[in-house]
């Protein structure tokens, strides 16, 4: 605990020395993220992923449950669904039923979001690993950042039954993924503040200002030690 302090109290100087600006009463840093929503380098689509076709944020997101971040997913989980889809399904329809009426072999259609996907893997429209291509890495672009003196994990929160919407708004309505709330420390400390009783069920120890039985768990925590050590 001393230590957590020491290191607590050295955010502070640091800050303090680093210019966090006290305006009209609001401690905060430069830089509120609300609303930023850059463009990717490819155009994913949740409303169409997650909303339209209701595939479940873990399925791409594991990592909310299984470690503090929840990662982006590597191109190889999108290529579970699209080594084989390789454009939307009126499109390929439409192009069938183009070749059947010319008497030909359909061809290969491909979305040019899509083609941007398998030249990262170095593949070709075939799918086919193309040796003139070299797989480069989707540079997706980061939205939400905390500082680094901010402790945040997503286990807790996923595992207590915060939904992800609570913190992300809608993403599943979102072409592109837009930041919803600006993850000040008043925004953190609000609804901690207002979750300490519903929480509780969810702890190990009493919580002596409630004063409910042993074997609650106090895990939402005001204390500026949960959030910064
Ligand atoms: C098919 C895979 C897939 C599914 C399903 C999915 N996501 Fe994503 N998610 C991505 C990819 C890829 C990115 C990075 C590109 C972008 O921002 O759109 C991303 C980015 C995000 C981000 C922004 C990350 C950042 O940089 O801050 C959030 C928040 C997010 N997803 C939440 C969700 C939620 C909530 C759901 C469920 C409603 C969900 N995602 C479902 C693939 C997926
Ligand atoms: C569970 C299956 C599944 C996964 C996983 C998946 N997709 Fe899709 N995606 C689809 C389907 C199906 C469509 C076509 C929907 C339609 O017919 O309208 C599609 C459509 C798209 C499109 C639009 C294509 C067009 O014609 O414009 C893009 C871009 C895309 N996906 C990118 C991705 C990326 C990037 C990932 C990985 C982060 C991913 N998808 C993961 C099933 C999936
Ligand atoms: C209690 C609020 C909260 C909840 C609930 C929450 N997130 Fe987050 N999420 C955040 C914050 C804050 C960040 C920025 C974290 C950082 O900078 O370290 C973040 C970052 C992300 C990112 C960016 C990449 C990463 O690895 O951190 C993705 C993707 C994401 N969240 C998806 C989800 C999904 C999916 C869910 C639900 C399963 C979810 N989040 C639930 C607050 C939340
Ligand atoms: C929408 C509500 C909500 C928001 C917003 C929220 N939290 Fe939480 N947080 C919770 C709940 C609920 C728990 C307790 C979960 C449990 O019972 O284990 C929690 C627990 C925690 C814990 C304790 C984990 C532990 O193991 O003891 C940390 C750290 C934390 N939150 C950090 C943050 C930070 C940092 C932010 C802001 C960036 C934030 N939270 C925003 C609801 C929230
Ligand atoms: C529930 C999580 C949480 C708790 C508890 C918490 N903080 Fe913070 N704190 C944050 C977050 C998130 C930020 C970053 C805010 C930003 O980037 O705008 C922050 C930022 C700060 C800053 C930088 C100035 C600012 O407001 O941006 C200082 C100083 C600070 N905290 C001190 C404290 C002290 C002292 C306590 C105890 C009284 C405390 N914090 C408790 C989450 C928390």
């Amino acid at each position: 605990m001393l230590a957590r302090n020491l290191r607590l109290l050295a955010v502070l100087a640091a800050l303090l020395g680093g210019g966090a600006l006290l305006a009209g009463g609001e401690l905060r840093l430069p830089g509120d993220h609300s609303g930023f929503s850059p463009t990717q380098p490819i155009a994913f689509s949740h409303r169409l992923h997650a909303g339209e076709m209701g595939i479940d944020c873990r399925y791409c997101h594991a990592g909310a449950e299984q470690s503090r971040h929840a990662g982006i997913p590597e191109a190889s989980v999108c290529m579970n669904c699209h080594a084989t889809v390789t454009a939307r399904r009126d499109l390929v329809v439409a192009e069938q039923a183009a070749a059947t009426r010319d008497g030909r072999e359909p061809r290969t259609v491909v979305a040019p979001e899509l083609r941007k996907l398998y030249r990262a893997l170095g593949l070709d429209d075939e799918r086919q690993r193309d040796p003139a291509l070299a797989p480069q890495p989707i540079e997706w672009v980061r939205i939400h950042q905390l500082p680094d003196f901010v402790y945040f994990d997503h286990r807790p929160h996923v595992l207590g039954g915060v939904a992800c919407e609570s913190c992300h708004g809608p993403v599943q309505a979102m072409d592109r993924v837009r930041q919803q709330h600006h993850l000040s420390m008043g925004w953190c400390i609000d609804c901690h503040r207002s979750r300490v009783p519903t929480v509780l069920p969810f702890a190990a120890a009493p919580e002596p200002a409630t004063g409910l039985p042993a074997g609650h768990p106090a895990t939402v925590s005001i204390d500026c030690a949960t959030c910064h050590f």
